[in-house]
């Protein structure tokens, strides 16, 4: 059996997917002019504010804040040159974070922040004694930060298909620093204090927040990195490119997708838009214990997929293997078209199957169902002629349901039902009812088994790296199929 390559099995996938399962509870409304939408609910936010400030945590611990100089006055020594030098940022403890998605952005809010630095610290002065004398010294410093805020809120927009982040506000407070020097001059504390608590206040705070902005800068060129396509095996790919601005909600944040597959020829692109708008309002349902992200997928995303590999002319293949090969040799005929097995006695056969249409999917509470429209040319091996005798018309569906199993949808269908008609026949006309046994063994020993080799190997859900999908599960709804699932890191220490 020769059927299409490798490749398309894992769109196959996408053909035959589908879950029985109790539509939810809970529901999260969303704008979905895409076919594709992602909701991070308010737990998937709490993990990637948590992520975040984690990220920022690590960049901003040994950080080195640049030196401080400054000339004072002090009373009886005169003026004195002081310095700090190698003031490192040691710890950063973060008690206590926020995440508020709203109109104007999402901000996040680190609060009650303690923090530990330490420096070294000099000195220099001229005195007189019968002739001017220079006085130095240097030592260490350590010193305590309590009450720390830092406020950060973006706004993420669409811009010609990317996102785009932007830092409406970033601002960081210290409310409290405690200096503690290892010197012994009572001058020199006070001295340092005075000259340098705001100096180090600010230049922390300057500090934090330039690291800050840099993390966002970094996060806005991940995103606008993000590709606008999704490979899918060779021949076809995702279209992922963002539509409209991301909506942002009380307690989640929902992104729309394309979702459709290219390449596919803009006039049938035009049908589905025509299908968006009278199901404009769609939602994404994941029950009552919220899961971190829900992606509903649309019925015509899994049409677009469909009609692709029609194109690619992938719906063609020869079965000339079956695992009951007598099954190909007239002489199994005999009985059912003798006609065939007169003309061509125990011949070897073949079939040749063409799909003249994109199989049609539809996604209900119930879970999938395809029905596949395919013509059958029956063909017989005649010496080393290969010779048409018929062609018949059959038309099957199939039902199932997909689950999630280690980062992959997979999937199982069983056979519904099916239907013969003769289209031509270079043999005279023969019975329908009489192949029927024939064409059922056929179906459910070689094409079903195909079609759940492929659902079984799955589609991969492109996950981040270092990431992976927890507790999920598809939910399947009218025209909408939803994955619901928590992430996790694999294993923190390796994310960078
Ligand atoms: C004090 O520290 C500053 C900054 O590192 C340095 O430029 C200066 O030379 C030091 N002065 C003395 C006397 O060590
Ligand atoms: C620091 O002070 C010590 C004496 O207390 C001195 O030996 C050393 O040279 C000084 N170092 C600097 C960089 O000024
Ligand atoms: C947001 O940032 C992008 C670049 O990342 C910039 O082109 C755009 O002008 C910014 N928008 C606003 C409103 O600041
Ligand atoms: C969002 O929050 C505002 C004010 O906090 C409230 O009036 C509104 O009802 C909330 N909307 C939803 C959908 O929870
Ligand atoms: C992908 O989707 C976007 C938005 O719907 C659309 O503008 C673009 O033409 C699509 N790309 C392809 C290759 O169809
Ligand atoms: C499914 O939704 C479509 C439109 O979105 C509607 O016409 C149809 O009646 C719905 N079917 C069921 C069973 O709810
Ligand atoms: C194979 O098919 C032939 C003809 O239909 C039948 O007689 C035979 O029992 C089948 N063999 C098996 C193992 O099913
Ligand atoms: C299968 O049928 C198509 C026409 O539908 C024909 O072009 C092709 O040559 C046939 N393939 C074989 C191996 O007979
Ligand atoms: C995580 O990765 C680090 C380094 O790659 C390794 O040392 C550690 O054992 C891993 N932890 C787990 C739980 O796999």
């Amino acid at each position: 059996m020769s059927f299409f390559p490798r490749s398309t099995g894992a769109l196959l996938i996408l053909l035959f997917i589908s879950l029985f399962s109790n539509p939810a509870t809970c529901q999260l409304q969303s704008a979905n002019t895409g076919f594709i939408s992602a909701v991070i609910s308010e737990k998937g936010l709490v993990f990637v504010k948590d992520f975040l400030v984690e990220q920022a945590i690590r960049s901003l611990t040994s950080l080195r804040l640049p030196d401080i100089e400054k000339s004072v006055k002090i009373p009886l020594i005169g003026g004195v040159h002081l310095a700090a030098s190698n003031i490192m940022l040691d710890n950063i403890d973060v008690s206590s974070s926020t995440i508020r998605p709203s109109d104007t952005g999402i901000q996040i809010v680190a609060s009650g922040a303690s923090a530990s630095l330490s420096l070294k610290w000099n000195y220099t002065y001229s005195t007189w004694f019968l002739i001017p004398v220079e006085v130095s010294d240097n030592g260490s410093a350590f010193v305590q930060v309590e009450g720390l805020e830092v406020r950060l809120t973006t706004r993420v927009d669409n811009q010609n298909g990317n996102l785009v982040l932007n830092v409406t506000q970033c601002v960081c407070h210290v409310e409290d620093i405690k200096i503690i020097l290892d010197g012994t001059a009572t001058w020199l504390y006070q001295g340092f204090v005075i000259a340098f608590e705001n100096r180090i206040r600010s230049t922390m705070e300057n500090s934090i927040m330039k690291k800050i902005r840099d993390g966002t800068g970094k996060l806005d060129s991940l995103l606008q990195a993000l590709p606008k396509q999704i490979d899918v095996g060779d021949i076809a790919a995702f279209n992922v490119t963002f539509v409209d601005d991301p909506v942002v909600k009380n307690s989640s944040i929902e992104f729309d997708v394309d979702g459709l597959f290219v390449p596919s020829p803009k006039a049938l692109v035009g049908n589905y838009l025509q299908k968006q708008s009278h199901s404009s309002i769609s939602s994404v349902y994941c029950g009552d214990s919220f899961n971190m992200l829900g992606i509903s997928v649309e019925e015509a995303v899994f049409d677009s997929a469909s009609l692709v590999l029609l194109e690619q002319g992938l719906f063609h293949w020869i079965v000339d293997k079956v695992p009951n090969q007598s099954l190909l040799n007239t002489a199994s005929w005999k009985f059912i078209i003798p006609q065939l097995f007169r003309k061509y006695p125990n011949d070897e056969m073949l079939l040749n199957i063409s799909l003249p249409s994109a199989p049609v999917i539809k996604i209900s509470q119930k879970g999938f169902v395809a029905m596949i429209f395919s013509e059958m040319i029956v063909e017989v091996l005649d010496g080393d002629d290969t010779i048409p005798v018929a062609c018949i018309s059959l038309g099957f569906t199939v039902s199932g349901a997909a689950e999630i199993s280690f980062n992959k949808l997979v999937g199982r269908a069983g056979l519904n039902d099916f239907s013969l008609s003769l289209k031509w026949s270079k043999i005279g006309n023969f019975k329908m009812f009489l192949i029927q046994g024939v064409i059922r063994v056929l179906l459910n020993t070689v094409v079903m088994p195909y079609i759940n080799i492929h659902l079984h190997k799955g589609f991969p859900i492109p996950v981040l790296h270092g990431l992976t999908l927890q507790n999920a599960r598809i939910i399947t709804t009218n025209s909408t199929m939803v994955l619901c699932s928590d992430v996790a890191f694999i294993n923190s220490s390796n994310i960078t």
